[in-house]
């Protein structure tokens, strides 16, 4: 069985992360951390929420004893519909097959994809975001394209992929991340008849 690390990020962070997600995850559902990175809000959403979480990432950054696997940023180790709740928190930025993440999170879904992105509203934002990630990605050895998109390019992917937007909080800047940040809650069903069949 896996063992916990040193966690590798501060409380109040996290409480904050863990905050922006919560409202979305009822307790006990079943949960797919994608792109989990050090796994803390995925523990997090297991011990305040009863919820049964794995972990998944390109990379393992784990640190905590929560099951996870390593995958090839392209086909999702999981069956269709096997969680109720994809979480993508701040992780599509990082990657430049944004779609195809997205497709695979909703096949793997029954209820809710619940994404967390960075979504700069102008050029000022856009380079502090940039720095941030830049930093952070040097410190983790993450990817980073800075694919960043604002609310209303998301919005319009949602829309072409026919993936039905149910909720959608905006985080306005605060420093040191002056940058805005959106939850968007989509409706993973509808919209992929194939993997609902
Ligand atoms: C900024 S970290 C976010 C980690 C975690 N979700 C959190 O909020 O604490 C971005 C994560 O996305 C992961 N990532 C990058 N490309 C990915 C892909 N194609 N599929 C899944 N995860 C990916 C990176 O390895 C990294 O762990």
């Amino acid at each position: 069985m896996a063992t916990e690390k040193k966690k590798n990020t501060s409380e109040k962070l996290l409480e904050w992360r863990y905050g922006l997600v919560a409202p979305y995850i009822n307790p006990g559902e079943r949960v797919l951390d994608l792109g989990a990175g050090t796994g803390w809000v995925g523990k997090r959403i297991a011990e305040r929420k009863g919820c049964d979480v794995r972990l998944v990432d390109v990379l393992d950054c784990n640190e905590t004893d929560l099951p996870h696997s390593v995958y090839d940023g392209h086909t999702v180790p999981f069956a269709d519909k096997e969680f109720d709740v994809c979480l993508l928190m701040f992780v599509l930025h990082h990657a430049l097959n944004q779609e195809e993440i997205l497709r695979e999170a909703a096949r793997v879904t029954r209820r809710r994809i619940v994404l967390v992105e960075d979504t700069p509203r102008n050029f000022v934002e856009r380079a502090i975001d940039s720095l941030c990630d830049t930093l952070m990605s040097l410190e983790h050895g993450f990817f980073n394209p800075a694919n960043y998109r604002r609310i209303e390019g998301w919005r319009a992917i949602f829309d072409q992929m026919g993936l039905a937007l149910r909720g959608q909080d905006v985080v306005p800047p605060f420093f040191p991340f002056y940058y805005t940040k959106a939850v968007f809650a989509l409706d993973p069903g509808p919209a992929f008849p194939d993997a609902a069949a």
